[in-house]
């Protein structure tokens, strides 16, 4: 595969080089310049043990129907983002599927996920239900990144389901396998099966009142990608003292506050609109830092699991 950009190189470096002091130089400067470089709407992280990069920001389509599926995803494209993140729960993989070949974006700028929920009643079935989507997606293409949606199938689901991410991932059709909503005994069980391990992604609720450090831990130390839905709050705290006077210090909205927070958290947020100001306006988070102050005031908001508005991960049990 060829290594188009320089934190391509330094990612294959950081897995790949025969010598162990070069990895472990390579990761960690990596990781420090990955932190200190500014922003931009063009950011990416490596994925760990790939090539890949992923754009820092991306755009969820939950609740997103129909034409106006195709229509958020083009205004999308439009206004620069390039991340959309689906699942097969949310009945829209071909509408987002078309709004990218209607944009003209060309399909290797732009990152696709999507997600199994639960498996078919043996290894072929599950496998062919990945197959579907894929086709939805980017009809005898690919996709960038397919997770397990959520670890409730237990652990027999779960293993069908991700050998058989794994089989779609070998034959080039996922470019990337990772998992939603794990925890850490989720991700230690699947050592037992797994041939690709870590997952490249961990997808779970993150904002303010909902930081799952437990689980941010974990995965930053096993060099998991952090992705982070519900980045709004479904902007259930808009009327919030502390998050209103941090925008207004900062001339922005509470929305933009909270995406810029979770991207200098490290992580990937994914926000939803199906509103074209919003899209627009949710992506304009570059002109502007927090400052260390004011991510501890937002750090400060934390909830733990009460603070979840769909669901805080369980890290003890399996
Ligand atoms: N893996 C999982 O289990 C899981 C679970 C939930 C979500 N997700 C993913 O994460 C994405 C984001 O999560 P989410 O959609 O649940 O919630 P969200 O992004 O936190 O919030 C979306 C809601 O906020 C509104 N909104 C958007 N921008 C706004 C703004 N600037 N001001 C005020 N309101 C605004 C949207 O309304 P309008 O659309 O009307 O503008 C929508 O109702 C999903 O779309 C999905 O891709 C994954």
């Amino acid at each position: 595969m060829p290594l188009r950009s320089p934190s391509a190189v330094l990612n294959f470096l950081a897995y790949h080089s025969p010598s162990p002091f070069l990895r472990s130089a390579t990761r960690s400067f990596t990781r420090t310049t990955t932190m200190s470089s500014p922003l931009t709407l063009q950011s990416t992280l490596p994925l760990p043990n790939t090539t890949l990069t992923i754009p820092r920001l991306g755009f969820g389509v939950y609740q997103s129907h129909g034409p106006t599926c195709i229509q958020s995803c083009l205004t999308a494209l439009k206004a620069g983002y390039r991340h959309i993140d689906t699942a097969q729960y949310y009945a829209n993989e071909s509408q987002v599927g078309d709004a990218v070949r209607q944009s003209g974006v060309a399909r290797s700028d732009v990152f696709l996920t999507s997600k199994i929920l639960s498996a078919g009643t043996d290894a072929e079935e599950t496998y062919q239900k990945i197959i579907e989507s894929v086709e939805k997606i980017d009809k005898g293409g690919y996709v960038d990144l397919f997770l397990i949606h959520s670890p409730s199938s237990g652990t027999a689901g779960r293993k069908l389901m991700w050998q058989a991410l794994e089989r779609a991932h070998t034959e080039g059709r996922l470019k990337a396998i990772g998992v939603s909503n794990f925890g850490a005994q989720h991700i230690e069980e699947m050592k037992s099966y797994a041939k690709v391990w870590p997952p490249h992604v961990n997808q779970i609720e993150l904002h303010p009142w909902c930081q799952q450090k437990e689980a941010v831990a974990y995965c930053q130390k096993n060099g998991i990608v952090v992705e982070a839905y519900c980045p709004l709050v479904r902007n259930e705290k808009a009327e919030d003292k502390t998050l209103n006077a941090i925008a207004d210090k900062y001339g922005k909205g509470t929305g933009q506050v909270l995406v810029r927070w979770s991207l200098q958290r490290g992580w990937v947020p994914l926000p939803k609109s199906d509103t074209p100001s919003r899209i627009e306006g949710n992506k304009d988070l570059y002109d502007f830092e927090l400052s260390k102050e004011d991510m501890e005031k937002l750090d400060a908001l934390d909830q733990g699991a009460k603070g979840a508005i769909v669901q805080a991960v369980s890290n003890d049990s399996t």
